[in-house]
């Protein structure tokens, strides 16, 4: 964020309130706005989506978008976070949803401190996802959208393979639940239908509607 979107010291703050579609009150202007009472200009976009859909690919082109734009940024991947603050959880809904609340309360602290968190995990519960939408308020939802036989048959990974043989219990989407947003801000389709870098824009333009980041 420039420094032009900050108000000058001691100068009053140019906050608007609206409402969100959810009916959650956002406080927009400039860029600038609250979370936890405290002033910021960072928020959390929220990548959900199946594994290999497209999430931290998209979230690393706009990191760096977002970071050409001067803005401090942050990406919090499941996979790497599995390997650190996470390490050691299982995918039983339990752990999934801790995974989800701690990735959540980082995303919370950076965003209060104005860095643009992005979260990239399957996410596979909705209401771990919107519990961490209810904390955050300065919250964009991206839905990462792939059908399940597309995925299964890129398989980058190996492991829709495996999971469909029976080597891997509890996959998501083969024999594990995934909740689609019912409401997301934005949907990347990430069949042939969109490249990476067009779903990236999508992100961006629907940030520059909001009000998070100036156009
Ligand atoms: S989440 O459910 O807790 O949000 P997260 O995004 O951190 O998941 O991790 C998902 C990654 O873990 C997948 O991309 C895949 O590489 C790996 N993985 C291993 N086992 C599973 C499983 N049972 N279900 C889904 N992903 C799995």
């Amino acid at each position: 964020m420039t420094q032009t979107d900050r108000p000058a010291p001691g100068a009053p703050v140019q906050t608007t309130t609206t409402t969100d579609r959810h009916g959650r009150t956002i406080h927009l202007g400039g860029g600038v706005g609250t979370i936890d009472g405290r002033e910021t200009t960072g928020f959390t976009i929220w990548f959900t989506g199946l594994s290999g859909s497209g999430k931290s690919t998209i979230a690393h082109i706009l990191e760096g978008e977002l970071r050409r734009r001067g803005h401090k940024v942050e990406v919090l991947d499941g996979d790497v976070v599995r390997t650190n603050l996470s390490k050691g959880l299982g995918f039983s809904k339990e752990d999934r949803d801790t995974n989800i609340l701690r990735i959540g309360w980082v995303c919370e602290v950076l965003s209060r401190n104005d860095v643009v968190a992005i979260g990239a995990a399957i996410s596979p519960y909705r209401e771990a996802r919107d519990q961490v939408r209810a904390k955050i308020g300065r919250f964009v939802e991206v839905y990462v959208e792939a059908p399940l036989e597309v995925l299964a048959d890129r398989d980058v990974k190996g492991l829709y393979r495996k999971a469909m043989a029976g080597e891997i219990k509890g996959f998501t989407g083969v024999d594990d639940p995934y909740e689609p947003p019912i409401d997301p801000e934005v949907v990347c389709h990430t069949d042939d239908r969109e490249t990476p870098e067009q779903s990236a824009e999508k992100v961006i333009a629907k940030l520059e509607e909001l009000g998070y980041i100036s156009a």
